[in-house]
């Protein structure tokens, strides 16, 4: 899909034409330009508030009207929800172009224009990779400003690069697990790396048993693909900053010996969008070239029962020499994790910004749109919580409080990986936090926001959203 703008009228033939109404804007402003819609005055239905929505055939022009409640004019969550509501209304009716005309003074700030174009894009995205019969989308999009638009040629570019990375991470995790391996990831990574000059280091099997990364050899002991751990690094002319990104991959998490129940195993595919959104940032930091010096790690392993897998009541003893006693096969994501930012760790870098599907709970706490920040430094929370919302992926801080450490350590390790008696979601990240050292870190729970079972009041998609991607590049943009 391309979107374009314009300062002129001038819809294409059989374009339809949107018009968002903001709340007090008076709709003789639309009846001015528009007489002919003038009868839906009659119906007085919209009134501006964001989800309204009226449409209406004009003989005159052969074309479909939508009247669209918009809400704030600067407002950026309504300019999200605008677009999910127009791009929703096009697909019902079947619309192949549009023109969205802003009637002036329109809407004039930078961010509700990149909140409403990044959320045209979001929208028109469907994973139909399985279905003999495409769905009808949009193509084509004109924005239509008649005051100069506060998003130049060069904004849309950008905008541009970083939802082709979304749309790369999202394809990834709606993928399917029989295609989505340890091996295939390596596979992926490596090509991605190469095609954006991204610096590539793959570990496997031999390179993870001399380095002692017993997390990710344990948790992937019982897959047919052996885990991995990969670093890609983007490494400036210039830079003063080094920024290490770690995502959980795991590429199907069955619980291991732990088995899911039937009903939580359907959507565990998505349990390797962390290490897909590491992809999409990289990607994008290495074609935006910002300059600062940013290696992704993604800790890659398939979670299965059989008969080599690890067993509850093993110990794991960890590059770091802390050991760790497994309760639970299905706390898997914290077991490889560690190995990851133990190495991050020792690259020294300024920060460690960590994703991962990591905890059930976290959805009971925060739902599927915001996912659960943890972070110790208020420095690097305060920018994430900022980008956040800048771009819409919402993060909701949660305390990492050291009287809580004691339930999560174990009576004959250091530490042990379930069993912690509430609160999982932040003893989770407490456990995290044991293996970065004095590095400023934040752990990102994106359990509910990464993988959608239903839509939500800005994303009409089920399935991947490609969290994360946009946030990251986000707060990295804004510290370069
Ligand atoms: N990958 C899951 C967490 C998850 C649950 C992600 C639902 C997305 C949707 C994780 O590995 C897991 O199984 N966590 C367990 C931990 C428990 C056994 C301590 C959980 O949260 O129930
Ligand atoms: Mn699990
Ligand atoms: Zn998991």
């Amino acid at each position: 899909m391309k979107i374009v703008k314009k300062n002129r009228y001038e819809p294409e033939e059989h374009a339809a034409v949107v018009i968002p109404v903001f709340q007090g804007m008076p709709l003789e402003a639309v009846w001015q330009e528009f007489p002919e819609l003038k009868f839906l005055n009659r119906d007085k239905k919209i009134k501006g508030v964001a989800g309204e929505a009226q449409a209406c055939h004009s003989s005159q022009q052969q074309r479909l009207f939508l009247l669209v409640g918009a809400g704030h004019r600067d407002s950026l969550p309504d300019a999200r929800k605008l677009a999910c509501k127009i791009m929703t209304l096009l697909r019902e009716n079947r619309v192949s172009k549009a023109l969205v005309y802003f009637i002036p003074p329109g809407a004039t700030s930078h961010g509700y224009l990149v909140n409403l174009v990044d959320y045209f894009y979001l929208n028109h995205y469907r994973f139909e990779r399985y279905k003999t019969k495409k769905s009808k989308a949009v193509d084509r999009i004109q924005l239509v400003f008649k005051k100069p638009a506060a998003l130049n040629n060069n904004d849309f570019k950008i905008r541009e690069i970083i939802q082709r990375q979304v749309t790369l991470a999202r394809n990834l995790v709606n993928e399917i697990p029989a295609r989505i391996t340890p091996d295939s990831l390596v596979r992926i990574f490596s090509e991605s790396a190469e095609k954006n000059h991204l610096q590539i280091t793959v570990q496997r099997q031999h390179e993870l048993e001399e380095l002692g990364l017993n997390g990710l050899l344990a948790v992937g002991a019982s897959s047919c693909c052996s885990p991995a751990l990969l670093t890609l690094s983007h490494i400036p002319k210039n830079y003063t900053r080094t920024v290490a990104l770690v995502g959980k991959g795991i590429t199907f998490d069955s619980g291991g010996l732990n088995l899911k129940p039937g009903s939580s195993m359907d959507e565990m595919k998505s349990d390797m969008a962390g290490a897909a959104a590491i992809l999409g940032v990289m990607n994008t930091v290495a074609e935006l070239d910002l300059p600062i010096r940013v290696i992704g790690l993604a800790a890659l392993a398939e979670n299965m029962p059989g008969r080599r897998a690890y067993k509850p009541g093993d110990i794991i003893t960890y590059a770091n020499k802390k050991t760790v006693e497994i309760v639970n096969t299905d706390a898997e994501g914290r077991l490889i994790l560690a190995d990851a930012l133990i190495m991050a760790s020792r690259q020294k870098p300024d920060m460690i910004i960590e994703l991962s599907t990591l905890t059930g709970a976290i959805i009971t706490a925060l739902g599927d749109s915001m996912a659960g920040l943890m972070c110790r430094n208020k420095k690097l929370s305060a920018g994430l919580l900022q980008a956040a919302e800048n771009c819409g992926e919402l993060l909701w801080q949660m305390p990492l409080p050291r009287e809580y450490r004691e339930s999560i350590t174990s009576k004959i390790a250091d530490l042990k990986n379930a069993n912690y008696n509430g609160a999982s979601s932040i003893k989770a990240g407490l456990f995290l936090q044991e293996f970065v050292g004095k590095v400023p870190f934040a752990h990102l729970d994106i359990a509910g926001t990464a993988f959608l079972s239903k839509p939500t009041f800005c994303l009409a998609a089920e399935g991947a959203t490609g969290f994360g991607v946009r946030l990251l590049v986000e707060y990295l943009k804004n510290l370069a």
